[in-house]
């Protein structure tokens, strides 16, 4: 039986022993598949190496990537424990060869690590895949150390198969409050004056800290120990990805890639090695249906941290949003998605 919680407690820790009808749901894959078909939107139990060596070749568009970083952690009582570097590296080069050839020519990834595997997982990385970015996430908790820095942050690589990406920047904006409401001729320059206050849709930097972890008052919260939250995985998807793409995740945890990939109209593969795991994404992926909500991202554009009221606010009042949503500069032109080789691009911002 799960224990009582506190009443605003939304965690979701169904046990395993209940959550028979969400785990009918997912599926083995045993047999080399020879298109999506059988296993397009589905949670498959399996150890990701097998699994992904029976998937088709060149058909996954993005891929999000959550591994258990190089520290002794348990997950669902199968405990990974932290290698020598020259082991975690050989582990990462290992699961990375199992999924480049399921990636398309265009295709992107996007690798999650703490700071220290960061140091292993770039390096490796860029054996397979040209490496775009290192995105810096400030994570609120973290433990406080006594004779060391208390760890606030982790790093997600961002890699792409080829010089041909996709990129849609204009997805993933932060809105923002104007400080400073700078005017030409009176009016507003690059921002927009609403009923709310005034706002203006940022470029999106590789320095993210507008995302918190999951709480447990949170409805996305599961007891799952390594949880990405929505909001960030919303992110990724919106900018490396179109609505219809394919999105894998093979180490999904406690279902947050496909979530958001439902959410966000993409096709999604999860695969996961805990059945306990597939039940809460399958709870999740059927409460999806009818809460399609993704905290922090609402009209179409990324929120600060504590705006909830200025969000709930722009939503009824949607004839604002619009006029901020044409608030572009004029000057300088976006990115163009295809590069030639060998050149780095740069991204406009205000
Ligand atoms: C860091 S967690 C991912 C958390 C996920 N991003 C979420 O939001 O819940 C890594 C997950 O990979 C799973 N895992 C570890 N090795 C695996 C393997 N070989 N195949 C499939 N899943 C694996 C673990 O059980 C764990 O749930």
């Amino acid at each position: 039986m799960a224990t009582v919680k506190a009443g605003r407690n939304k965690t979701i820790d169904t046990p395993l022993s209940e959550g028979q009808i969400y785990l009918d749901r997912c599926i083995a894959v045993t047999q080399r598949q020879v298109d999506l078909g059988g296993v397009l939107d589905k949670t498959v139990i399996g150890d990701m190496l097998d699994v992904c060596s029976l998937l088709p070749p060149k058909s996954i568009d993005l891929i999000i990537a959550d591994p258990p970083y190089n520290l002794t952690k348990s997950f669902n009582g199968t405990t990974f424990t932290k290698k020598k570097e020259a082991d975690y590296e050989e582990y990462t080069r290992q699961w990375l060869s199992a999924i480049k050839p399921l990636l398309k020519d265009d295709a992107s990834i996007y690798v999650c690590c703490d700071w220290e595997t960061s140091l292993i997982v770039g390096k490796v990385l860029s054996e397979f895949f040209y490496v775009r970015n290192r995105i810096t996430w400030q994570r609120e908790k973290g433990r406080g150390a006594k004779a060391n820095w208390k760890n606030g942050m982790e790093d997600i690589w961002f890699a792409t198969n080829s010089n041909n990406y996709r990129f849609n920047l204009d997805a993933v904006k932060i809105r923002k409050k104007v400080i400073a409401p700078y005017r030409i001729d009176g009016k507003p320059k690059d921002w927009a004056e609403t009923k709310n206050g005034n706002y203006r849709d940022t470029c999106p930097s590789n320095f993210w800290d507008d995302i918190t972890i999951p709480f447990w008052s949170m409805a996305e919260n599961t007891a799952h120990p390594t949880q990405k939250s929505e909001k960030l995985i919303a992110k990724i998807m919106l900018a490396s990805s179109s609505k219809g793409d394919v999105v894998l995740d093979p180490f999904l945890g406690s279902g947050t890639t496909s979530v958001v990939a439902k959410k966000l109209n993409r096709h999604y593969i999860g695969i996961e090695i805990e059945a306990q795991y597939c039940v809460w994404a399958e709870q999740r992926l059927e409460m999806a249906e009818s809460n399609p909500d993704i905290q922090g991202y609402v009209d179409g554009v990324f929120w600060e941290r504590n705006s909830l009221s200025e969000q709930n606010a722009s939503s009824s009042g949607a004839k604002n949003t619009k006029s901020l949503k044409e608030c572009k500069r004029k000057t300088k032109k976006q990115p163009s998605i295809t590069e030639p080789e060998n050149t780095q691009k740069t991204l406009f911002d205000f």
